[in-house]
């Protein structure tokens, strides 16, 4: 995923092979990732600016700046992480 993509503060969900993956940086030099089905059901969540994710499902909300902790249920568990660091201009992900 390029860098670039993912703006300081944000949380974006890219799709790596087919699977969802939320990217966020909380800030310039660090990068997290977490698999992007909501632990409730497994819908994909989407992310709602910052670095909040909300499921539209049944509106679970997530902090990705918070290793994906809980906001808001019926979720009770963080989203699994993904192992991400920065390459040069690029996020690298072990999906
Ligand atoms: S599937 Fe995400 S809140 Fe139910």
């Amino acid at each position: 995923v390029p860098l670039a993509d993912v703006p300081v503060g944000e949380a974006v969900v890219v799709d790596v092979d087919g699977t969802r993956v939320v990217v966020a940086r909380p800030s310039e030099d660090e990068v997290v990732a977490f698999s992007a089905n909501c632990t409730h059901a497994g819908t994909v969540v989407e992310a709602t600016g910052g670095l909040e994710l909300r499921c539209p499902n049944h509106g679970s909300r997530f902090d990705a700046g918070d290793g994906a902790a809980v906001l808001d249920g019926p979720a009770e568990q963080p989203l699994p992480p993904v192992p991400a660091s920065i390459e040069g201009d690029l996020v690298v992900l072990s999906v």
